[in-house]
């Protein structure tokens, strides 16, 4: 295993044990926000049953001098998921030759270009949601929202313009983690602080900060479905390799803020809204789903297959010379040690067992990555004829 390969294992393994804590941590306050039972003196009270003991919260203010010695707050779960997520930004996309970052050869732009282009994103975004939901428009909530995801589009769109599409998906979800994180740093925990110091000296609390403070709040929740996405997304070539990449992206991520609104109202609504809520969202869901199916795959197409017959050899030939660079038993690119998906496409027998693999990656131009390899389109284009032909190894 190569230096590199170890740092991103450990990031990542780090990576997803924080999300999970701060994600857990925030669907769990969430969960007991709607759940409290109102009662006199205080927010409300919920008793709960887990690991063999009853416990006993209750949510209220402090009145003025009552500060506890200890109050746990919870930050360090968020800062380290961003900071991890960062780091394996980095150590993934943009240290040394990355293959994900930007596809090669004309019309591309260079990695160094593509790298601020992309921490550009991430500042230049904070930045105008930040100033956006200072301004005079956060009083109309829905106006700057609107405002917010037609930005969010635009960033979507740009960045697979620019950047290899699996680059444009992770920095649209790195973008959603800053945003949350920044929400947290600079107006959530100040806003906190500010209670804390207030309580602790007697004084009034600025209702204005806290209401502040329980907005962006209300932006992270319906942030982080999104994200999560986002996240996972990198496993499916199908949706980041679409050359409606961003359309994709956008719905999937207006989904999984959708589900998130039905689990955050359906406490407070007779079951029957719940209900008709429920079957709007999923038909919604559904018809993005629909609209977005991909064009048929070539590989499928009868008169593909109808072309003059591609003898192996040619394609055995392409695949050693742009795939088994990584895909070999031992591979010559110096960013794997072992063929990446412990697949090699070097024997008759392994290329014929993945041939469909091979066609749609090869297709959807997900592989090589980034076209690291230099493949063109005529040698993707007898890969793909090959493959329509019914992948005779002869
Ligand atoms: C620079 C190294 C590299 C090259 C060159 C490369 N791949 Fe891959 N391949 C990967 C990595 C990394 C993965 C695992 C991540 C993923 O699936 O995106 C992978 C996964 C795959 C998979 C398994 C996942 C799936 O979709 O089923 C297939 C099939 C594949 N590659 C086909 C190809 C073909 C065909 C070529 C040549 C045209 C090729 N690769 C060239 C790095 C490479």
């Amino acid at each position: 295993m190569s230096a590199s390969e170890l740092l991103d294992l450990l990031l990542r393994w780090f990576h997803v044990i924080a999300g999970i804590m701060w994600i857990g941590n925030s669907l769990l306050f969430n969960w007991l926000d709607r759940n409290l039972v109102k009662k006199e003196g205080i927010d409300g009270e919920i008793w709960l049953l887990h690991s063999g003991a009853y416990y006993q919260i209750e949510k209220k203010l402090l009145e003025p001098g009552q500060m506890p010695d200890k109050v746990h707050w919870f930050m360090w779960q968020n800062l380290s998921t961003w900071a991890s997520g960062i780091l394996l930004l980095i150590v993934v996309y943009y240290v040394g030759e990355s293959a994900w970052l930007v596809n090669p050869g004309e019309g591309h732009v260079a990695h160094t270009t593509a790298i601020a282009v992309g921490i550009g994103t991430l500042i230049a975004g904070w930045v105008f949601y930040d100033l956006l939901w200072r301004s005079p428009l956060r009083h109309r909530p829905i106006l700057a929202g609107a405002i917010c995801l037609a930005a969010l589009v635009a960033v979507a769109w740009g960045l697979s313009e620019i950047l290899a599409p699996r680059a444009a998906f992770i920095h649209v979800g790195v973008l959603l983690g800053t945003l949350m994180t920044g929400n947290v740093w600079m107006v959530i925990i100040p806003s906190q602080v500010e209670l804390t110091a207030a309580t602790k000296e007697g004084r009034e609390q600025d209702r204005a900060l806290s209401l502040r403070a329980k907005e962006r709040s209300i932006h992270n929740n319906y942030m982080t479905f999104p994200l999560i996405f986002t996240m996972v997304s990198i496993h499916f070539p199908s949706a980041y390799g679409h050359h409606l990449n961003w359309a994709i992206l956008f719905s999937l991520m207006i989904g999984g803020a959708l589900v998130r609104h039905f689990m955050n109202i359906r406490f407070h609504f007779p079951y029957w809204r719940s209900a008709i809520i429920a079957s709007a969202s999923l038909a919604l869901l559904v018809a993005l789903a629909l609209m977005d199916r991909p064009a048929p795959s070539a590989i499928d197409d009868p008169a593909l297959a109808e072309t003059e017959p591609v003898p192996f050899e040619e394609v055995q030939m392409i695949l050693s010379e742009r795939c088994a660079t990584c895909h070999g038993e031992t591979p010559s690119d110096p960013l794997f040690s072992a063929p990446p998906d412990g697949l090699t496409l070097e024997r008759p027998a392994e290329i014929e067992h993945t041939a469909r693999r091979i066609g749609i990656r090869v297709e959807s131009e997900t592989m090589p990555p980034a076209n690291r390899t230099h493949m063109t389109d005529e040698e993707r284009m007898k890969v793909m004829r090959w493959v329509a032909q019914g992948a005779p190894v002869n």
